[in-house]
């Protein structure tokens, strides 16, 4: 695995700032970020679109060998496209995609493509990758890693705030027991809980605490 690019790897349960901080943080220092949630939530999307049932697990692996993924970078972040068609903040966040996203995420086949994806990446340039398991199993090496968390009262509130009827906890419950990558806090990982501190705040923490030279 190349790392001739630094990567800053930010990973977190949901709703716990991950975006907004990778967003922020790649911003300042000119990184490309990388959202690889939004490369499961398309996976999901065209196996919704495609009429498979998320939890038979045989048949998304089926509908997904035939699903590419591209990730065009535009002013400074990735988008994802599913034949030549870059899904929408509403498609990607849409109730279907959160309620099957955790199913989908699970399947070993789906995560071996998408971290084969997630890799290639680095021949963008230095990027600000946040998900699950960057830097547990996509970019272990990283000396860069963050692990972002907050209270499950704080994320529920923080998605509902945002207008999303999502299941904060039921995902998380599957993004951790589940058998291939689950959430961990990886090895280095600096830990910053943001539960009762700003965005801004929350930046300047990792900002900090990130040594690039
Ligand atoms: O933004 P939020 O934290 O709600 O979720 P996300 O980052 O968009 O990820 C959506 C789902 O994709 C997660 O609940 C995981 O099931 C899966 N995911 C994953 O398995 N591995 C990643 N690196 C990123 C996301
Ligand atoms: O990417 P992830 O699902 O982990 O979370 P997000 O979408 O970045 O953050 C969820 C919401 O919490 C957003 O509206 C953020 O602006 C907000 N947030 C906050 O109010 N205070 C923080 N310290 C971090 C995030």
């Amino acid at each position: 695995m190349s790392t001739s690019h630094p990567v800053i790897t930010i990973d977190g349960p949901a709703a716990s700032g991950k975006s907004s901080i990778a967003r922020i943080v790649a911003r300042r220092l000119g990184f490309t970020y990388v959202n690889t949630g939004n490369m499961y939530r398309a996976m999901t999307w065209a196996v919704l679109q495609a009429g498979v049932d998320p939890q038979d697990a045989d048949a998304v692996r089926t509908a997904a060998a035939g699903i590419v993924i591209d990730s065009p970078v535009v002013e400074g972040k990735t988008q994802v496209c599913v034949v030549g068609h870059t899904l929408s903040d509403g498609e990607l966040n849409s109730d279907p995609v959160n309620r099957a996203v955790s199913f989908i995420a699970r399947v070993p086949e789906v995560r071996e493509r998408l971290v084969a994806d997630q890799r290639a990446l680095i021949a963008i340039g230095p990027l600000v990758m946040e998900g699950r398991d960057i830097g547990s199993v996509v970019f272990p090496d990283s000396p860069h890693k963050i692990y972002v968390d907050a209270s499950e009262e704080v994320r529920a509130s923080r998605r509902s705030a945002q207008g999303h009827a999502d299941q904060v906890a039921e995902r998380d419950r599957l993004d951790k027991q589940r058998k291939a990558s689950p959430l961990v806090v990886p090895d280095g990982a600096i830990v910053i809980d943001n539960s009762h501190i700003t965005l801004e705040q929350a930046v300047e923490q990792v900002l900090a605490a990130l040594k690039l030279s």
